[in-house]
Parts: structure tokens; C-alpha cells; sequence
């Protein structure tokens, strides 16, 4: 198979939220899809970046009282931890506000200049006088034009769908001051994509870069029509970059959004010293953009334009899915169900989600439903109960023996099974994950009523039988390791635990073809466990605390502040590493308050009695007096330093110390153990 060169992208999000269940349907496509060409040995490459720029962020920060770039700095850390915990991986992760977007946007401004398109005019918009800027749409509410529905947004109506311009809205309130907008004339920069009409028709319904539905919808919703011109520019002030040749006038967000996939590409050839043109510039070098039907107007008539004037590869695919709902409804903050990745991967397993995400995800872009009960039985009845129940059933019995020197007579069902791998391989690359955890699931049926016919369990018991015990259990565990191999892209962690198992990598698709022999088993550990229920309820619990009668835009900037809020109490982390034989030497337990009584000469101290169990007592005094009152710790655990040198100090001999955390004053914690815990345990 020739090597193939590809190069992926999900869309950038936003820095002005979280990442939530519903981002998370297209980074896990994503990435299971490049894991999948990895695995098949190409030179596949994901990149992605935050989207920083425009008006949102610009006026959260002025609220704020703080620049852009600490704003979005923090959040860009916080989408990075919820990738890197949902096993989302990529080759880079860049941002829109950096010096290599800045340079591709300018590359790619100039070939649009040149070519002719841009024209440049003043229009008149809605201005806030109070905050000096111009409001975009959804900055203004008033009364419809239409059916005179109050306080709507400034580009369509709630109630009756009209849309409209907020110039037309009757009573406009800016929703950034809450005063009246004022009329303004500005200068703004646009592209005449009418021009690149003909181009833009052949590629949409030819090149096969989109799905037929998608190519449809362009068809009859814009290409029926002459294109009206982009507006790619907005005056000062505003948050992005600005427009070299046109000062004081920057490019809009969605201008320089889309590069930053070659920005970040860029910063990553920079770090890494490959090619870049090999990756732009080269027609054998495939480009896979995957996008939410939201954006995909975006994506398929302008990003095209811009690429090809700009002189860049165009997409060979901009793959288009469609959008999450929970329990058949709209994701909310009411019900629970608007739930955080962090929320998520807090109370369950990140190989959950991606299994059912992979199990629903077709190659059309219709909605897909999380259903809680379903997702609950499906992982449950699938993962669990098919695949590695297979391993669970049949390791135990070879790890003193080992797989079988030669591969025993299975039916057929090894090299059957390595045939539906190239169908499944299919699947994979038609981007079509459902049916390829069908056709898993096929053969994992197949491999679960050989070892129900065969029962090691009962083989085990008959001293004559256990090379045929060996022989039944090498044929479980290679079918094991096929389905794990085809499942390698959605579940990265059990692939990990299943190259332990059987002492041997998973390196390549093509693993799947040759049978394991004459290798160890390690002993066997649980490799995935049931969904707890319990950690569904309360994710959904958890979801529920942010106020739903707050806004979402507003609700998202809370969570921002406390975030950064926390950064600033943080103290940093020690650079210098310590090895565990470094840790073992403090022996820390848990201990009881048997005593405490204020020292009278001390401002800050209190005299405490530790007993760690046994008889064994410590005398320490602790800094803890503008926190805690003596008669509020007699009789509660803490966490104490036994092994402390002890300290002759004005009151007394100091044996110890208690572990407490906070800035001081009245901010001090104790640490105290979870129930269960007794006084001279270790920790470790
Ligand atoms: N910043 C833009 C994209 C710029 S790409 C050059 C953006 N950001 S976003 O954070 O709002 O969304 C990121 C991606 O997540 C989009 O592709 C969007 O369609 C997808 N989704 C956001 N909410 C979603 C669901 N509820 N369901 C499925 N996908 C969703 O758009
Ligand atoms: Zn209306």
C-alpha cells in the first residue's frame, strides 16, 4: 500500500467557552479517524488551535479589566487538559493570535488583492457610544420589525423567524451598555465572492471534497443566487490582527479562523523542521476538514476561495457531521444534560464516550442523540460483555504457560475475522465509524460462542485437558487481540493494556492478520469495568450547578473568571523532580486531635496532642490559631509528619507537624482523611 500523506483538521474553538459533550462528537471523530491512518501506517498529521479572536472576547476582557491574551491563555490550557483527557491527540495545538497565523493570513490576503475581488466601502452600523464599538448582531436586542416580538436579537427573531438587519430593529438596546446605539459610517473591506462563482459551483458539486447533502444544500440555498459580497473587515477596535494595507481596520474573525490551520501547521514545521510546502503546497498531500453543520457555509464557499487565491492546497474533504442532543433533546443546563467534558471525564471513563460517539457516527450529517440508558447498555452489553470479557474469560488460564507454540485449529474464525478487517478498514476511511463497530461487534459475536462452546472454566478442572485448555484460550485471546487492533482508534488505552497483556506491540493494522504464538500472558488485571451508573447521575447532578436562568454566554464568562481566579491563588509547581525514594523518606500519617489548647504567649499558635494509634502521642504546636478553635479539633483527624525532627521551641518540644493548606489568616485548611481512615495509617 502506497504511504499516504494526510493532513487533518477539526475546527478551532472558541476561546470564550468550555469544551462541552457536543464539541467533543467532532475532536473524537477526529481523532479516532487519524489513528485510524496512523495505524495503517500513513503519514497522517492533526492539527487544531484556539480561536481567539473578535468581538466576544474583547469585550469579556475590557469587563474584566485584563488583557485579550491572558484570557485566552488560561482558556487555551483548559481545552488542552480536556483533549488530553479524553485522549484526543494532537500533532499540534496552536492559537489564531500567533506571529505564523499572522504571516499566512497576510500570504493569503495578498493573493485576494491581487486577484482583484476585494472592494472597499463605507456602510453605516449600529455604534455604542458608551463602550466605542460597533455592535455586531448579536450585541444588539429590540423589538422585531416583523411581528414586533420584544427584545430580540439583532439578526432574526425568535418568535416569527424573520431576518433582518439590527438597523431594522425598533428600540434597539445595545446589550454591552444597555444604552441606545447610535448610527455610525465606517470603512469596511469585502470580497466579491460572486466573482469565483463558477469556480465554486464546479468544486462544491464536483470535486467530491463534500457530501451529496451538503453539496445539495449549497446548491439550492446560496450557488441559486448571485453571492453576496464578504464583509472581512472590522474597524477599530477589535481584538485580531490588522489589516496591513488598510490601517486601522482589522480582519474579522472568520478571515484569519480557518488559517489557523496552516498557522498551526506551520508552528508545528517550525518545531519539528518539516516541510511545510510538502503539506500546502503539495496535490498529493490529502487535506480533511471536520466541521459541525454550523460552520459549514464558512467552510465550503469562502475557505475555498480563500485557499485558492491565496495559492494553498484545496480540502479534499471537508467532512460535515451533525449536532449532539441528549436524551432527544437540546443540550441544557436545566436538565443536566449541557455537560462539560471536565464534568464528563470526572465521573467516567474517556473509552466510554468514545465508544458510543463511534458507535453512532455515520458518514451523513445528521444529528446524533446521546441517549444516557443507551449509552449505559450499549458500552455495557458491548465492550464489557463482548470484548474484553473474552480476555477475562481465558488469560487467567494461560499466564503460567503462555500462548500455544503454533497456532491451533479455530474453525476458521482467525483468518475469517482478519478478512472483515479490510472491511472495517473500509468503514473507517468512508469516515462511516457506526457501521465499523458493527462489523467489530460481528466478529466479537462469533468469538464469544466459541469460548461458551469450548468453557475454559469447566476445561481447567480436567487434568487430561489442559493443552486443549491452552489451545481453547490461545484462540480467545488472539480473537481478543484482532478486535482490539480494529478498535485501536477508539479505545487507545485498551490497545495499551492489551500490548501488556500479551507481551507484544500493536504496531500496525496489518497485526491483525497473524496469530500470536508462543508469547507469555502476563497476569491478568481488569481491563475495563462496568458504567457506573452512579457516575452518570452525578455528572448529570454536577451539570445542573451552574444557574440555568443565566445565559449561557454569561454562565461560560463566570466559570472563565473562576478558573483564572484560581490560576492567581496557585502557588507554581516545583520544577526540580524528586524520586520515590526521596517521598518514602517522609513518613506522613493520619492521626487524631486527642488534645488542643490555645498557647497564650504565641499569637499564631496552637499546642496539640496527636495520638497515631497505639499508644504513640506527639506534642506539636501548629500555626493554625486565626482558623481553628481548640474545642473544634478535639477528636478529629489531620494528616501529620511523624519522622519531623524534633524542635525545642520557647513552649515546649515540637514533635511534628500537621499538613494544612491556604494563604494564611483565616485561610487555612487542614487536610483530613475520607471516612474509614485510623489514626497511624501511612500515606503513600
Ligand atoms: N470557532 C468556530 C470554528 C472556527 S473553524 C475555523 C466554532 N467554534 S465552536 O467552539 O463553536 O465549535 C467548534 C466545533 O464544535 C464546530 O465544528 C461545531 O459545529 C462543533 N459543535 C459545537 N457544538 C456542537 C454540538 N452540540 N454537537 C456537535 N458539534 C458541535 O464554531
Ligand atoms: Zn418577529
Amino acid at each position: 500500500m502506497k504511504k499516504r500523506k494526510i493532513l487533518v483538521t477539526s475546527a478551532l474553538p472558541y476561546a470564550n467557552g468550555h469544551i462541552h459533550i457536543g464539541h467533543l462528537v467532532e475532536y473524537l471523530q477526529t481523532d479516532i479517524w487519524v489513528r485510524f491512518q496512523k495505524l495503517r501506517g500513513h503519514d497522517c498529521r492533526y492539527f487544531c488551535a484556539d480561536d481567539t479572536h473578535g468581538t466576544a472576547i474583547m469585550l469579556r476582557a475590557q469587563k474584566e479589566g485584563k488583557p485579550e491574551t491572558e484570557i485566552i491563555n488560561a482558556m487555551q490550557c483548559s481545552h488542552e487538559q480536556d483533549f488530553a483527557a479524553m485522549e484526543i491527540a494532537f500533532d499540534n495545538y496552536s492559537s489564531t493570535n500567533s506571529e505564523e497565523n499572522r504571516e499566512i493570513c497576510t500570504i493569503i490576503w495578498n493573493g485576494v488583492r491581487k486577484s482583484g475581488i476585494i472592494e472597499e466601502r463605507e456602510i453605516e452600523q449600529l455604534y455604542d457610544e458608551t463602550a466605542q464599538t460597533f455592535l455586531a448582531d448579536r450585541f444588539v436586542r429590540g423589538t422585531c420589525p416583523k411581528c414586533k416580538a420584544e427584545n430580540q436579537y439583532g439578526d432574526n427573531c425568535e418568535k416569527c423567524g424573520a431576518t433582518y438587519s439590527p438597523t431594522d430593529l425598533i428600540n434597539p438596546v445595545s446589550s454591552v451598555s444597555g444604552t441606545t446605539p447610535v448610527m455610525k459610517k465606517s470603512l469596511h473591506l469585502f470580497v466579491d465572492v460572486e466573482k469565483e462563482h463558477k469556480f465554486l459551483d464546479e468544486w462544491t458539486a464536483k470535486s467530491g471534497a463534500l457530501q451529496p447533502e451538503v453539496s445539495n444544500y449549497l446548491a439550492g440555498q446560496f450557488l441559486n443566487e448571485p453571492l453576496r459580497p464578504w464583509d472581512v473587515s472590522r474597524p477599530a477596535p477589535y481584538f485580531g490582527f490588522e489589516i496591513p494595507d488598510s490601517p486601522g481596520n482589522y480582519w474579522y474573525v472568520w478571515f484569519d479562523a480557518p488559517i489557523g490551520y496552516i498557522g498551526s501547521t506551520l508552528d508545528w514545521c517550525r518545531k519539528t523542521g518539516e516541510d511545510f510546502d510538502s503539506w500546502w503546497h503539495d496535490p498529493n498531500t490529502e487535506v480533511y476538514h471536520f466541521i459541525g453543520k454550523d460552520i459549514a457555509y464558512f467552510h465550503t464557499l469562502f475557505w475555498p476561495t480563500m485557499l485558492k487565491l491565496g495559492g494553498f492546497s484545496l480540502p479534499t474533504k471537508v467532512h460535515v457531521h451533525g449536532f449532539l442532543t441528549v436524551n432527544g433533546e437540546k443540550m441544557s443546563k436545566r436538565n443536566g444534560t449541557f455537560v462539560l467534558a471536565s464534568n464528563y471525564y470526572k465521573h467516567l471513563s474517556p473509552s466510554y464516550l468514545r465508544y458510543y460517539y463511534a458507535s453512532k457516527l455515520t458518514n451523513r450529517n445528521e444529528d446524533i442523540d446521546l441517549n444516557l440508558d443507551e449509552f449505559e447498555n450499549k458500552v455495557n452489553a458491548d465492550l464489557v460483555g463482548k470484548v474484553v470479557n473474552l480476555a477475562s474469560r481465558t488469560a487467567k488460564f494461560v499466564h503460567e504457560c503462555g500462548l500455544s507454540k503454533t497456532y491451533p485449529d479455530d474453525g476458521g474464525l482467525f483468518p475469517k475475522a482478519a478478512e472483515s478487517g479490510d472491511e472495517i478498514a473500509e468503514a473507517y476511511e468512508q469516515i462511516d465509524l457506526a457501521r465499523a463497530m458493527r462489523l467489530v461487534m460481528e466478529c466479537a459475536d462469533r468469538a464469544n460462542k466459541f469460548i461458551d462452546d469450548y468453557a475454559p472454566w469447566i476445561l481447567k478442572n480436567d487434568p487430561t485437558k489442559q493443552s486443549q485448555l491452552q489451545d481453547i484460550c490461545t484462540i480467545g485471546l488472539n480473537l481478543f487481540r484482532q478486535l482490539v487492533i480494529y478498535l485501536a482508534p477508539v479505545l487507545p488505552t485498551l490497545a495499551r493494556q492489551t500490548e501488556e497483556l500479551l507481551n507484544t506491540p500493536i504496531k500496525h493494522w496489518d497485526d491483525s492478520k497473524t496469530p500470536l504464538t508462543g508469547t507469555p500472558v502476563a497476569q491478568f488485571t481488569h481491563l475495563m469495568t462496568r458504567v457506573p451508573r452512579k457516575g452518570i447521575e452525578a455528572m448529570i447532578e454536577d451539570s445542573k450547578e451552574i444557574d440555568a436562568a443565566v445565559p449561557d454566554a454569561v454562565a461560560d464568562a463566570t466559570k472563565t473568571w473562576s478558573d483564572s481566579a484560581e490560576t492567581l491563588t496557585a502557588e507554581p509547581l516545583v520544577e526540580e523532580k524528586i524520586s520515590i525514594d526521596d517521598f518514602v523518606k517522609v513518613d506522613l500519617r493520619i492521626a487524631r486531635v486527642i488534645d488542643a489548647k490555645e498557647v497564650p504567649e504565641a499569637r499564631k499558635l496552637l499546642q496539640l496532642t496527636l495520638s497515631l494509634g497505639g499508644g504513640e502521642r506527639r506534642n506539636v504546636f501548629a500555626g493554625i490559631k486565626s482558623a481553628y478553635k481548640p474545642e473544634d479539633l478535639i477528636g478529629r483527624l489531620v494528616v501529620c509528619v511523624a519522622n519531623l525532627a524534633p524542635r525545642q521551641m520557647k513552649f515546649g518540644l515540637s514533635e511534628g507537624m500537621v499538613v494544612a493548606t491556604g494563604l494564611g489568616g483565616s485561610d487555612i485548611f487542614l487536610i483530613s482523611p475520607d471516612d474509614g481512615a485510623k489514626p497511624g495509617m501511612k500515606l503513600h
